[in-house]
């Protein structure tokens, strides 16, 4: 299948813009405006990771992206074009287990496939070339209830691959991996990601996890919000995380963001409001 929409994604454009979200204004009926005047931008094959504190707006941004919220003033692009309603370019990871109990692997993986009416041809390639992918081929057949919490993340990454959209929204994909399975994770998905020049939109809590992902990090908080710090990540694409891991600069950088997060979280929740 052709990529969507985005024939640059193949080049190396450079500074092409995927997302932009440009003078935002959003919030829920009842609560103060989350987003006033917010600016954000994504380039085209950039990994963008998004930290900040619980209920800071994180999951609202890439609900944004994915033109599930409309903004209340403000606009959102992909690829130059004005976003209207569902973004149909882009493979969204939610935080939860969204796997059908009652389909198997592989028709999970395919469900995006069968609701874009793709033929059965196409969706047979697309469906082995996934699994190989993420690692499942053993497991086509199982059931989520028969999967482990890694097999089912896999499962839930290949559904979002499986039509090769130009941008991934990840809204803390592996919170609920333990460290090692994790780490597992992390490599398989830069490697996939940067094997097919996907852009990505990574929430996470995480801080080692945003560093050792990401090209560039916003640390966000406050109401509305803020990006407090943009912090650009010095590994590079082909980055062997093993190895980023054991090094100085990763140790530096780590408590640099830390203290920046911090700072987040005082924004986030002022001494009087945690009644510190
Ligand atoms: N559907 C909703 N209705 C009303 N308020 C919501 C809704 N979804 C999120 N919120 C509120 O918006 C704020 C930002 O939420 P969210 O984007 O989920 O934060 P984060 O992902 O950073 O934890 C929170 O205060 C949350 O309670
Ligand atoms: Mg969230």
């Amino acid at each position: 299948m052709p990529f969507i929409g985005v024939p640059e994604r193949c080049g190396n454009l450079k500074n092409h813009m995927l997302l932009e979200l440009k003078n935002i204004d959003f919030g829920f009926r009842q609560e103060a405006p989350i987003l006033k005047g917010f600016d954000m931008n994504v380039a085209q094959g950039e990994f963008l990771a998004l930290l900040g504190p619980s209920g800071c707006g994180k999951s609202t941004m890439l609900n944004l992206a994915a033109g599930l919220l409309l903004p209340l003033a403000g606009s959102v692009k992909f690829n130059g074009a004005y976003l209207h309603g569902i973004n149909k370019n882009v493979g969204y990871m939610t935080q939860g287990d969204t796997l059908l109990p009652w389909n198997t692997v592989a028709k999970n993986i395919l469900l995006p496939l069968e609701l874009r009416g793709v033929s059965k041809q196409e969706r047979s390639d697309k469906l082995e070339h996934a699994l190989k992918l993420v690692n499942l081929v053993e497991a086509r057949d199982k059931y989520p209830s028969e999967l482990s919490g890694g097999m089912k993340r896999r499962a839930l990454l290949a559904r979002s691959l499986i039509y090769s959209p130009p941008m991934l929204l990840m809204d803390e994909p592996f919170a609920a991996l333990d460290a090692q399975l994790r780490e597992t994770m992390h490599q398989e998905l830069l490697n996939t990601v940067n094997r097919l020049n996907e852009s990505v939109l990574f929430v996470t809590h995480d801080i080692s996890e945003s560093i050792l992902l990401a090209d560039r990090v916003l640390v966000l908080g406050g109401r509305p919000l803020r990006v407090l710090e943009e912090t650009t990540i010095p590994w590079g694409k082909d980055r062997r995380l093993d190895v980023i891991r054991d090094s100085k600069a990763y140790t530096a950088l780590e408590s640099h963001v830390r203290s920046l997060l911090r700072q987040a979280d005082a924004v986030q929740y002022p001494a009087t409001a945690r009644g510190v």
